[in-house]
């Protein structure tokens, strides 16, 4: 029977937060040697040789130094099994023996998509075993049998009914429709099957579960290909085709070939190369390249020679660069995939174009610096700034700093041009203010939540408002929000409150557990000071504003308000020290 999903109640997301070891769940994807207090590991989320991913089981976090993800037990579950949060915590809960309760079984929940796909795989599968022209098709494009297997390639038959027929015994037909595998007509009001005649390619997330089906026409219908229906589970921009089965190739080479199309996959696989995927035709998304930069840390584009590929690849180049991936490109002929090329110039050519590719962002500087453009100052300013502008997302400062110098001396100008503007120098003074002010904010909470740092009372603490970063603000909330039940929560308590989101957990992740920074614990007054002191002068001007236009609208009662504000304010700005002894916190 099916047991339904488990009911997720606060008490059970707190007991699995509070139960869960993140040593524990850590070592299912790498292995970690005990240092101090902490523990460290090759990271599981890139490649790389020397560990730089630190967890810290006191406090329930993880960061990696290298890649820089970080985060609590249940977000690395998350993350590495693919597991959305519901998922994770059941899953969580099962290891830890955790009670659970389930809610009505699962066909009362909504439709059981799952399990549709998997009997409409079992159902093209079969279907491909009994039809010889779908075996003839596929043995005309020279696919080989296992990689039938591998990729689980089935056929949809030429008939508007097999497999609702086939499969309404055992599954309702909303979960058919729901997972878009039949539909219904409007003229006749009955279900058809959307895919007929079709070659079948079963769709996997990068944990291996089917989410969905592309279907390649075998005879003359318009639609090359159609996808099953979007659903949570399928969305074709946070999916990559082939990197189920390619994983493993992947991390252990580091790279991943990008194709653009199904049969590309295959024929590259086919090919004796076993890192490739694809994205199905879509232009990436920086969540598929967030996805590749999981597994590897270099990225080929095998995308077609034409122009539409050239586009394809230029448009894929700072999406893959915003991910901190390298990139190079096969040089494949236009007019030509992979899949055409195997079959006329054979695998080994195939082969040889992806282990030949050149490194895509230093072709692509060399296209915009046009011949002498050394004497020519226009057509250097014009090239300068596109190159610029597309060295801007690369995240690593000493990769930007080497392909900066290589087009500087190639363009002829101070190699200055590319680095000032860019975040560092002239890009902005702001931006370097805006990171100081962020950076003091860090330490503030570092302090804050560290257990060797006295606490000061409740009432010396600046407002919420005095953080600027929304989420250090979020995390002071929570930190200020359990003090004032009457004890200093440790750090681990502020984390585990469920109002700080992810990203604020990567950032407290990452300086809690950066060791490299010894904070004094005499700073923190005065650093929290200097926030308060920050607001106060910005609340000031607000309100001096503010002031000024309810005196252009002769609004008295609104003045007054704003002048006693004013007049709180400049109080707040020298705090009472209330002289008293600060709580230690409990450990
Ligand atoms: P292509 O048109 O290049 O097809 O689309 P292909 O993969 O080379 O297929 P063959 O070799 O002609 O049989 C590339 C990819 O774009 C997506 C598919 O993922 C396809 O593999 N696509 C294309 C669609 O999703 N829908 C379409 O109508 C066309
Ligand atoms: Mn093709």
């Amino acid at each position: 029977m099916n047991p339904g999903r488990a009911q997720l109640t606060p008490e059970v997301v707190q007991a699995v937060k509070s139960t869960v070891d993140i040593v524990d769940v850590a070592g299912d994807f790498t292995s970690l040697k005990r240092r101090g207090r902490k523990y460290e590991g090759l990271c599981p989320f890139h490649k790389e040789k020397t560990p730089s991913f630190h967890v810290d089981p006191d406090l329930g976090l993880y960061h990696c130094f290298g890649c820089g993800v970080g985060g609590d037990a249940i977000k690395m579950h998350m993350e590495l099994t693919g597991d959305d949060f519901p998922a994770a915590i059941e899953s969580l809960a099962h290891r830890y023996g955790i009670q659970l309760v389930y809610g009505p079984a699962r066909e009362q929940q909504g439709p059981d998509i799952s399990s549709a796909l998997e009997a409409a795989q079992a159902f093209f599968r079969r279907n491909l075993q009994s039809s010889d022209f779908a075996r003839g098709y596929l043995a005309n494009r020279r696919i080989p049998d296992d990689l039938i297997r591998d990729y689980g390639l089935g056929y949809a038959p030429d008939d508007w009914q097999a497999l609702h027929t086939a499969l309404r015994g055992r599954l309702s037909e909303e979960a058919l429709a729901a997972a878009g595998l039949i539909a219904i007509s409007e003229k006749t009001n009955r279900f058809y099957d959307r895919f007929r005649h079709r070659l079948m390619f079963p769709i996997h997330s990068a944990t291996g579960k089917l989410v969905g089906f592309g279907g390649r026409a075998l005879g003359d219908d318009r639609a090359k290909y159609i996808n099953s229906a979007e659903t949570a589970a399928f969305h074709k921009g946070s999916l990559l085709y082939g990197l189920s089965q390619a994983k493993r190739a992947v991390r252990d080479q580091g790279r991943v070939v990008l194709v653009e199309g199904y049969f590309d996959v295959i024929a590259m696989v086919a090919s004796g190369v076993p890192t490739a995927v694809a994205a199905m035709g879509t232009a990436l998304t920086p969540e598929q390249a967030k996805l590749i930069a999981r597994f590897a840390d270099e990225v080929v584009l095998g995308y077609d020679g034409d122009e539409a590929g050239e586009k394809a690849a230029a448009k894929a180049l700072p999406v893959l660069m915003g991910a901190g991936l390298g990139i190079k490109k096969a040089a494949f002929p236009p007019g030509h995939d992979p899949d055409s090329i195997r079959l006329e110039d054979g695998p080994e050519t195939v082969k040889q174009l992806v282990e030949e590719a050149q490194d895509a962002l230093w072709d692509h500087i060399q296209e915009l610096i046009p011949d002498r453009a050394e004497l020519n100052p226009r057509a250097q300013q014009k090239a300068a700034i596109q190159i610029r502008d597309l060295l801007q997302p690369i995240r690593q400062n000493l990769v930007r700093a080497g392909y900066a110098r290589r087009a500087a001396q190639r363009l002829g100008v101070p190699e200055t041009v590319f680095l000032r503007r860019d975040g560092v120098e002239l890009f902005s003074q702001g931006m370097q203010r805006r990171q100081e002010t962020r950076s003091e904010e860090e330490k503030a909470i570092s302090l804050l939540l560290s257990p060797d740092v006295p606490t000061p009372p409740l009432e010396d603490l600046p407002p919420p408002n005095a953080f600027f970063n929304s989420e250090m603000r979020n995390i002071f909330s929570v930190f200020c929000a359990l003090y004032s039940e009457g004890r200093v929560p440790s750090a681990r308590e502020v984390i585990q409150a469920q109002e700080i989101n992810s990203e604020g957990l990567d950032s407290v992740a990452r300086f809690l557990l950066e060791e490299s920074i010894p904070e004094e614990s005499a700073d923190l007054l005065p650093t929290l000071g200097r926030l308060r002191a920050r607001w106060i002068k910005q609340r000031q001007a607000e309100i001096q504003r503010d002031i000024q236009s309810a005196q252009q609208q002769g609004d008295r009662a609104r003045i007054d308000e704003l002048l006693e504000e004013k007049a709180q304010l400049s109080r707040h700005r020298h705090p009472q020290m209330t002289g008293q002894i600060w709580p230690h916190r409990r450990s």
